[in-house]
């Protein structure tokens, strides 16, 4: 069974990444959606929250699921059996950083590879930093995440203010 992580923050989970989950779904048997617990980033939602958030959206794809991990990410990917990272790429602004991150990877766990796939122009603009800004300025979101978790993302918002 060909299996592929497609690891991130996730907070939250967008409609790029959900596109791109989408897509991976259907090049490979299992996409396990990998989401990091431990970031130096402050994440509004918890790494459980995040987890749900994500579940949520991909109620539809039997071939993929969600769960957080800490530590190295090559770490996680050989203990699923997996040999394969997914990363979505946006623009060529993302690119420098998952070069490094590619690299880095690739010297730690030579056989594991990292697959890029290039993000629908539709939501090539969306980000989920640019989902909580405009959301906590009460704007609308509503095209940049997953409807399932829409209301999510409202009431967090809400309860932060
Ligand atoms: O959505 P993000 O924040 O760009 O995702 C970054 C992520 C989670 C893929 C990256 O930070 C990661 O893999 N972290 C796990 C720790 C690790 O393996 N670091 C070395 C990679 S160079």
């Amino acid at each position: 069974m060909k299996t592929a992580v497609y690891p991130g923050s996730f907070d939250p989970i967008t409609c790029g990444h959900l596109d791109i989950i989408r897509r991976a779904s259907r090049q490979f048997d299992h996409i396990i959606i990998a989401v990091l617990n431990n970031t130096s980033k402050k994440p509004m939602f918890t790494a459980e929250e995040r987890v749900k958030l994500i579940k949520k959206s991909i109620a539809d794809l039997p071939n993929c699921s969600a769960e957080a991990f800490d530590g190295l990410l090559v770490d996680f990917v050989r203990a699923k059996n997996s040999r394969t990272v997914i990363k979505g790429l946006r623009a060529l602004s993302d690119f420098e950083y998952e070069f490094q991150m590619a690299l880095f990877n690739k010297k730690m766990e030579p056989d594991i590879e990292t697959l890029f796939m290039v993000t629908d122009a539709n939501a090539s603009y969306i980000s989920s930093s640019i989902v909580k800004e405009i959301a906590s300025l009460d704007g609308d979101f509503r095209d940049l995440v997953p409807e399932e978790i829409y209301d999510d993302v409202k009431l967090k918002m809400k309860e932060g203010r």
